[in-house]
């Protein structure tokens, strides 16, 4: 098993006026080569926060303070601009959850994807024009040929998500972050695209961080996950591990919140994630939980495993069993 990327005590703040605002605080986590990764969380959590902080295209305000990520051997957060500007789309590209807004209005989605290959890729116009093709074969769109000519308007939304794909797969990356990559599209389109990048992962290789607040998708797709709270990781296992025997009160409280069969009730988790400039003392998460007890509002409890490659941030992890 060969790690591919590895985070270590991430921290990226954003400076807004009055004080940091810690939207990644202390984050680490490992992603084996060829495999998926799934990061799980609500709304705010700071799933997106962390692809930018890899990515290196965090907005003006967010600055990565500190920690570590690890690619390939080496720190890209040691990189300069010019060298990230060759990692980003040729070593690891993105996908993010607003595919028409993510392509260009004015250019034809047969230059765009060319445009990715030609930037990364020493290949002739006529070899790119043909790999081009190929990409959208691969990635499901009906007549490529035809296709190519076409202005990102005149797609729909999934379509236009196997473009974005293709574009990501166009130099071969090793890792492709999907930042929530079919929550725009509608339920049969997003299981197409899941399908689309399952196929990619078994045929290609390609190592996979899949980002979304549906713990379904995880399921479907990622081998390993972790669940984010307020920047952190609160319990993090294989795929398996999270729906067989979840620990921390909060994994339990998504996994009651997901749609279950006809007529079931679904249970929320009470009250909302607190504000970055509101987190309580302690656990962030004891504001929600009810299995809170006084210690958890002292101090916060350190990510300890609880059994092999079974990380929880609870101090009752020990006691707590979903029902
Ligand atoms: N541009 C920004 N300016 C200030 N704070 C931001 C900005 N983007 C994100 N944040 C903060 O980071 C937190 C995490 O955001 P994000 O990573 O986008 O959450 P999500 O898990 O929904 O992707 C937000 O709750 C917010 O407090
Ligand atoms: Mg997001």
């Amino acid at each position: 098993m060969e790690t591919l990327l590895s985070v270590q005590d991430l921290k990226t703040y954003f400076y807004t006026g009055d004080g940091p605002i810690k939207a990644i605080d202390g984050l680490s986590f490992d992603l084996i080569k060829g495999t998926v990764f799934g990061l799980v969380g609500e709304s705010g959590c700071g799933k997106s926060v962390t692809a930018l902080s890899i990515m290196r295209i965090l907005p003006p305000a967010g600055k990565t303070v500190s920690g570590k990520i690890i690619f390939k051997g080496d720190d890209l957060l040691g990189k300069t601009e010019v060298e990230m500007r060759g990692i980003r789309g040729g070593e690891i590209s993105m996908i993010f959850q607003e595919p028409i807004a993510s392509l260009n209005p004015i250019f034809t989605i047969g230059y765009q994807i060319e445009e990715a290959i030609l930037s990364h890729l020493k290949v002739s116009k006529r070899e790119s024009k043909k790999r081009v093709v190929e990409l959208l074969k691969a990635v499901g769109m009906p007549s490529p040929e035809i296709r190519v000519k076409d202005y990102p308007h005149q797609l729909s939304g999934g379509m236009c998500q196997r473009v974005m794909i293709a574009m990501a797969m166009a130099c071969e990356p090793s890792l492709i972050i999907a930042d929530e990559p079919t929550t725009a599209l509608d339920v049969t389109i997003q299981a197409q695209i899941l399908d689309l990048l399952r196929k990619i992962r078994e045929e290609s290789g390609t190592s996979m961080i899949m980002i979304t607040h549906d713990l379904g998708i995880i399921a479907e797709v990622a081998d390993s996950v972790a669940v984010m709270y307020t920047g952190r990781i609160v319990e993090s296992t294989d795929t398996k591990t999270i729906f067989r025997d979840p620990r921390h009160p909060y994994t339990i409280g998504l996994l009651d919140s997901l749609p279950k069969g006809k007529g079931e009730k679904l249970v929320a988790i009470p009250g909302m994630v607190p504000k970055p400039s509101e987190l309580p003392e302690g656990c962030k998460f004891s504001t929600r939980c009810r299995y809170v007890i006084e210690e958890c509002q002292s101090s916060e409890p350190p990510l300890k495993e609880i059994d092999t490659g079974h990380w929880v941030r609870c101090i009752r992890a020990g006691e707590i069993k979903r029902l």
